[in-house]
């Protein structure tokens, strides 16, 4: 699904939007009718309140969207991309103060509140359209949106119709619309290739485990991501509870997220050169699954104790990170819906992050702030690394008692991370509870920020 803005120049009702200071002072520069219309309709500017304008002949001449207060910009985000559900079909242009980051948010909103899942049932996309307005970058803006719709969707789509294989060929079309290369190292060939954690989590499934290996651009600096691909994660051996599972369909949501990312940079033609590795694979439950207290020997050579086989997204990302590892990297991202824990510390909508580097860690949260994608540090808290070192491996995938479970999973991925600078991503990669431009169901989480702090990071 592509997300765009109505053609430049088409004809376009005003679409006035004002924050709860600015409402009295708009109002009076109305005539009269429309002064007491919004009166009458007691409109002071609240956040998310839009108010549709009547022309002298009853048709609809204009609307107007509140914004709120100085709190209300802090405690939500996209509000004016509510006001694109209950306006009339139609072109519209913004008209007000918004400027810099306030105005791409706008924009950007609008262009999100128009995704919609609609591979099983039919759900009508609101029908207004926004003319872009002055100040924004409007392709940047359409690609960085219609790139966040793909996320949601591989995340959205279930597993049936979202297999290893399946995720693979997402990836391939992805890569054919950009001319980047792909290899692909599928089942039994893991094991050839030296990457055997991959193969141990996904041997069991129906769909054979794989390592999808994209290649874009031939110069500039090297950015490497890695995104978790577990297509579904019964836990394993280690069955999760129906609870726990229902939603597990999204544990491919750093991989779709990745996916996104590199949509966004190989549209935009970033000078870089984009690796993107993604161990697809499925968590499932056969007689050939791996078991906990099996001791595996990873790609780079440390042994690690599986004490629960629902730890098995650090297990795919290990033998990835490896790989990443051995060529070379300006910098190292891997993104991955890793923990429960990092969901219980920081809630569906903050994105908890790891690295070493003060810069890039302020560059990255500054950027999620800007771009309102927020993110928030968290840390490769080296006290505990002796939590996931169980004696008789090297290595344990899930170390007993869940403290600071999402720490010791980022610390267990450092450890196969090698020298380049390294950035880990533990993301929920769902909106539980729908708000503007996020419906209830699969979200990218950081790609946004990264893009953003892109410059600042790599010498583009
Ligand atoms: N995919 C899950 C993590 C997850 C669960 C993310 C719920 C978002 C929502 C992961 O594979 C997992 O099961 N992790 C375990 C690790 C534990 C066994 C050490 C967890 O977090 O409970
Ligand atoms: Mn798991
Ligand atoms: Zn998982």
């Amino acid at each position: 699904m592509t997300l765009t803005f109505a053609p430049v120049g088409t004809p376009a009702r005003p679409l006035h939007v004002v924050n709860d200071t600015e409402c009295a002072a708009w109002c009076a520069t109305q005539d009269a009718a429309t002064q007491s219309w919004v009166r009458a309709n007691s409109f002071t500017g609240a956040a998310g309140v839009t108010l549709l304008l009547p022309g002298a002949d009853g048709t609809v001449a204009g609307a107007v969207v509140g914004l709120g207060t100085a709190e209300d910009a802090a405690r939500r985000r996209f509000t004016l991309a509510a006001a694109r559900a209950v306006l009339p079909e139609g072109a519209w242009a913004l008209h007000g103060d918004l400027t810099g980051a306030a105005l791409d948010e706008a924009a950007l909103g609008w262009l999100l509140a128009g995704y919609r899942f609609d591979r099983y049932a039919a759900s009508p996309v609101p029908k207004a359209q926004l003319v872009p307005p002055a100040g924004i970058d409007a392709r940047r803006l359409e690609i960085i949106a219609s790139s966040e719709a793909m996320t949601r969707d591989l995340i959205n789509t279930p597993t049936a119709d979202m297999g290893p294989g399946t995720l693979e060929q997402a990836a391939r079309d992805l890569a054919a619309c950009h001319g980047a290369s792909v290899t692909v190292t599928v089942g039994d060939d893991l094991l050839h290739q030296n990457l055997p954690l991959i193969h141990a989590v996904g041997r069991a499934a129906a769909e054979p485990p794989r390592l999808i290996d994209i290649a874009w651009g031939d110069t500039g600096p090297r950015l490497t991501l890695v995104g978790k691909g577990v297509c579904f994660d019964t836990g394993g051996l280690n069955l999760k509870p129906g609870s726990s599972m229902g939603l597990m369909k999204k544990d491919m949501g750093g991989a779709a997220t990745v996916l996104g990312l590199a949509r966004m940079i190989m549209a935009l033609r970033l000078p870089l050169r984009l690796r993107v590795l993604i161990p697809a694979v499925e968590n499932a439950v056969a007689g050939n699954s791996f078991r906990p207290g099996d001791i595996l020997t990873s790609r780079k050579g440390l042994t690690v104790e599986i004490n629960n086989t629902d730890a098995e997204g650090r297990l795919v990302l290990a033998d990835a990170l490896s790989l990443a590892s051995e060529a070379e990297s300006d910098l190292t991202i891997s993104m991955a819906t890793l923990t429960g824990a990092a969901r219980v510390a920081v809630g569906p909508d903050l994105a908890p992050f790891y690295c070493d580097d003060d810069t890039i860690a302020a560059a990255l949260a500054a950027s999620g702030a800007w771009v309102r994608d927020p993110l928030w540090r968290m840390p490769f808290w080296a006290p505990y690394e002796t939590m996931i070192e169980p004696g008789i491996a090297d290595l344990d995938n899930a170390p007993s008692g869940g403290f600071a479970g999402s720490i010791t999973a980022a610390l267990f991925l450092r450890r196969f991370a090698g020298s380049a600078p390294y950035v880990h991503f533990d993301i929920y990669g769902w909106t539980p509870t729908a708000a503007p431009a996020r419906p209830k169901g699969g979200v990218g989480q950081g790609a946004r920020a990264i893009l953003a702090a892109l410059p600042g990071l790599l010498p583009l």
